[in-house]
């Protein structure tokens, strides 16, 4: 059924299948026919960060960025929703076209650059949410914010959406914000680390809760730099690592047409480099801090795999376009097995 309806989509450019296909799904979903085309998943709960999850599979960040569509995507059979990456202000992101299909490679690049209506838009979205699921509320910096104040802009973040989010993620790994992932390394990390954890104890003491924040790095991090980012969650007590974002490498797409499109990498092309950074955190890690894994999931093996590599959770974006809500369940019946 998502194969014919993908035929379709593939023949808009990627970004207006992109609103179609979410449009359609708000349309089903309440005219309660979403079921009609899902299965929902067996139960597979997992306890992570504090959190109970009725199974280990999630959306990425990135699909639902503004909070538009929670309510469709929430009846799938998600076990979680991370939504964003949303930015204090409002900004349209990079021009059109800025995101490019390799069905060859099960594979896309993107370069939105944070297109989002902001905070307020997205919080009043979740306010008026039906989903009652577990939520994650990614957030990051506006484009003009120079990198020596972004501390600010993820706080203001982090106290935006702390009321509304099971779980906080801390976007320090788009390619597509310059200077942004100078935020992964040296001082600026810990800086960084050292403000989140300020503005969450703030917040738990205003709220009297405590909503757990994770940190989403990049694939391209050599050995070093995972030990490095390992050892300063830990310092700074995150409660969880997202690994990872899209790649800038290009080696797994050589001489495609779309090859030297700029931005970041996402699907069957990412996933060696992803496995490779959670398997790198794992062994600094073990389980003192969850791994999220996320990057290249397009099957039930590739999702276990996250697992055996030291994940407590996936995530899925590409996979998700490629394969439809099937690949939820096939993921999550791959994750029992390997969990049981
Ligand atoms: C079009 C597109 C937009 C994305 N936007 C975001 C974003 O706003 N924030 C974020 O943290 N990750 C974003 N991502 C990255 C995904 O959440 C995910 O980490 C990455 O694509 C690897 O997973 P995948 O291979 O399953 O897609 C985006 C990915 C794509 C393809």
């Amino acid at each position: 059924m998502y194969g014919l309806l993908r035929n379709l989509l593939f023949r808009l450019p990627p970004e207006r299948a992109h609103n179609v296909a979410l449009g359609s799904l708000d349309v089903a979903q309440k005219l309660g026919i979403l079921n009609t085309f899902t299965r929902q998943p067996e139960p597979c709960p997992v306890n992570v960060m504090g959190l109970e999850f009725p199974n280990p599979v999630g959306l990425a960040a990135g699909l639902d960025k503004n909070a538009d569509h929670i309510d469709a995507l929430g009846a799938l059979g998600f076990g979680f929703i991370e939504v964003g990456t949303v930015t204090p202000l409002a900004q349209p992101g990079n021009p059109k076209p800025r995101m490019f299909r390799l069905p060859e490679h099960q594979a896309i690049i993107n370069r939105m650059g944070f297109n989002n209506e902001g905070l307020e838009h997205l919080i009043t979205n979740v306010r008026h949410r039906r989903y009652r699921g577990v939520l994650g509320i990614n957030v990051g910096k506006n484009k003009d914010t120079p990198n020596e104040q972004s501390e600010q802009d993820y706080r203001k973040g982090i106290a935006a959406v702390y009321p509304y989010a099971d779980y906080i993620t801390v976007n320090v790994s788009s390619p597509n914000t310059p200077g942004l992932r100078d935020l992964q390394f040296g001082d600026s990390l810990k800086q960084l680390l050292h403000a989140i954890k300020e503005e969450q104890a703030a917040c738990e003491q205003k709220h009297g809760r405590y909503v757990p924040v994770a940190v989403k790095i990049a694939p391209d991090m050599d050995e070093q730099g995972i030990r490095f980012v390992a050892a300063a969650l830990l310092e700074a007590g995150l409660d969880g690592v997202i690994a990872t974002n899209t790649t800038i490498s290009r080696e797994a797409v050589k001489g495609h047409a779309h090859e030297q499109e700029a931005g970041g990498l996402s699907g069957a092309p990412v996933r060696e480099a992803s496995v490779k950074v959670i398997q790198g955190l794992y062994a600094e890690l073990g389980d003192r801090l969850p791994i999220i894994g996320v990057g290249g999931i397009t099957d039930g093996d590739s999702a276990a795999d996250k697992i055996r590599a030291g994940a407590k959770l996936v995530q899925i974006y590409t996979g998700f376009i490629y394969r439809g809500p099937s690949l939820i369940n096939e993921a999550v019946e791959a994750i029992r097995k390997e969990i049981s």
